[in-house]
């Protein structure tokens, strides 16, 4: 016949092909939802929206467009979109009536919206409006509809700010959280981050819809938080370095110069105002008073408090701190302990008070005759029921203040008889996670091989962070598949501070995988897929980070 292969193929298909190309065009035009498929300009939000149908035109959002509202839940919403125009367009969006014209408007709609944080959004070519019953939802209706404005509406400093008139595409978006639970840990204490800094990160976090900032303030290398009624955990917990008593471990830091002081703590006005700035975005502070291991700033404070004076056990943490570990034969470590509590409690209105209980030391407690004492007074058998009684003694002083203990796994471990409603931390492995669910435990996932941002993205030598786990790149993060259960709370990052020499590093080894966190924790697992995601990210993700002068790390590495 003359014709090559090729050309055959083309030939034959052509003479069905012509009215199934009708066929095709004809369908992509009559269902949004194939057009959602084929993907489209408007498909740029992070974390994934449940439900997203592009609409036709835009909406432009100008000095004119005000805003109505029926409900004071949409206030923090409303305020932060206000302060961003304000930076970024120099003006300001003023109230206005209920209107169909050039406004956004704010509706309390339970009977539309039904979940929790959820939210409906439509944006029309006139009018744009937001449905939701609870200030989350508000806020998340806010944070989409700025994803969908040009990046530079984030900008922080207002030097960008004269954008006259913001095009907004149409579209109709319902959404809700996949977990209640979407969390991200910092670690405060290996080195200090200023409240500037704390706030820039909270400020990330709620631009993802993420809601539980755990932030980390004691352990070995320092605590940073001020208790009134203790003044020396700050003034001697919380220094580190040449000329203080906590010239230890990884001082003042791995990697990091072995001359510079490592100090500083938040103040109790520090707290209150970063626990108002977090809710203001609906985020929850979790605090995390690490002990009884972990301990050893607390320790250097107050030795005679907390440790037995003729306790002759030597034995070091796993980080290789020496007698790091609270004593839990003696009275006065529970009145500390309670005291803190009291106070800590006093300071973050969230529900719930991390404990700590992680890794503590073999050999800990092994010679104290106070902790020998108590075994026989209670019947204790062995250390992890000592470990039993001091986790179950300060659940109750947990109770006493109203709230509810977190924990990490290992607390678990002895079978202490603690409250149905406390949480555990699970960080070793999905599969530990999967054995508290068994012991029907409530359960955050916090596995190291995925959601330990302090581990490398790679292999290689050039990158900062720990190796001591697998490397963790933000392919990996986004593969992290939660099991369902109703056990499942949620899901968390965490950020731990020994290799963060500087606010950079930690903005490098926290973004871009907050970002697949974010999808992780917000978008159902069927709705989600790394080639889809990866588009956004480097497309619009990054480009809302770089404005904001994050330093992320620029490439979204691949396994
Ligand atoms: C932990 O990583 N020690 C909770």
């Amino acid at each position: 016949m003359g014709f090559k292969f090729w050309e055959w193929k083309a030939i034959s298909y052509e003479s069905k092909s012509n009215r199934f190309l009708v066929f095709l065009i004809l369908l992509m035009f009559s269902t949004e939802s194939l057009l959602f498929a084929v993907g489209s300009s408007t498909d740029v939000i992070i974390p994934k929206p449940q439900k997203f149908l592009p609409g036709k035109g835009k909406f432009l959002l100008t000095k004119q467009t005000r805003y109505f509202s029926d409900t004071a839940l949409s206030k923090n919403a409303i305020t932060y979109l206000q302060r961003q125009l304000k930076l970024n367009a120099g003006f300001i969006l003023k109230g206005g009536k209920l209107s169909k014209d050039n406004t956004i408007s704010f509706h309390y709609n339970p009977k539309k919206v039904k979940k929790s944080e959820a939210y409906r959004l439509h944006i029309g070519k006139k009018y744009i409006i937001v449905e939701a019953k609870d200030k989350a939802g508000f806020f998340y209706a806010v944070v989409s509809l700025m994803q969908l404005m040009d990046p530079v509406i984030w900008g922080q400093t207002g030097s960008s700010g004269n954008t006259k008139s913001w095009s907004i595409p149409s579209c109709t978006i319902e959404d809700y959280p996949r977990f209640k639970w979407r969390g991200v840990m910092l670690d405060s204490s290996r080195n200090f981050f200023s409240t500037f800094y704390v706030k820039k990160f909270i400020d990330r976090m709620a631009q993802h819809k993420l809601n539980r900032f755990h932030w980390h303030l004691t352990d070995d290398e320092g605590w940073r938080i001020e208790i009134k009624q203790y003044p020396l955990l700050a003034k001697i917990g919380a220094r580190r370095g040449p000329g203080t008593k906590l010239p230890f471990s990884m001082y003042p830091a791995m990697r990091g110069p072995k001359n510079k002081l490592q100090s500083g703590y938040y103040t109790q006005d520090d707290i209150r105002e970063i626990v108002a700035y977090a809710k203001a975005r609906s985020i929850e502070i979790l605090p995390e008073i690490d002990i009884p291991g972990h301990a050893k700033a607390a320790i250097v404070a107050y030795p005679k408090l907390l440790q037995d004076p003729k306790d002759k056990s030597c034995y070091r943490s796993v980080q290789k701190v020496s007698n790091n570990t609270i004593n839990p034969g003696m009275e006065s470590s529970y009145i500390f302990l309670e005291n803190v509590i009291s106070e800590v409690s006093r300071l973050f209105p969230f529900g719930y008070i991390h404990l700590g209980g992680d890794e503590i030391p073999k050999g800990a407690w092994k010679k104290s005759p106070a902790v020998h004492s108590l075994m026989q007074k209670k019947g204790l058998k062995n250390t992890r029921e000592v470990q039993n009684y001091f986790f179950t003694r300060l659940d109750k002083i947990l109770a006493k203040h109203q709230r509810k203990m977190i924990a990490w796994q290992e607390v678990t471990e002895g079978k202490p008889k603690l409250r149905q409603n406390d949480i555990f931390m699970a960080w070793k492995s999905t599969k530990s996670g999967k054995k508290l669910i068994r012991k029907h435990r409530n359960v955050i996932m916090t596995p190291v091989q995925y959601l330990y941002f302090d581990q490398q993205y790679t292999r290689s030598k050039k990158e900062p962070g720990h190796t001591w786990s697998t490397p963790v790149s933000t392919q990996k993060v986004y593969d992290f598949k939660a099991a369902s259960s109703s056990y499942i709370r949620g899901v968390q990052a965490c950020l731990w501070s020994e290799t963060l020499l500087n606010e950079k590093i930690a903005d490098y080894l926290a973004w871009p995988r907050i970002l697949a966190l974010s999808e992780v924790a917000w978008t159902e697992q069927k709705k989600r897929k790394w080639k889809d995601f990866q588009k956004r990210a480097s497309e619009e993700g990054l480009k809302r980070l770089k404005i904001q002068d994050v330093h992320y790390r620029s490439v979204l590495p691949v396994r």
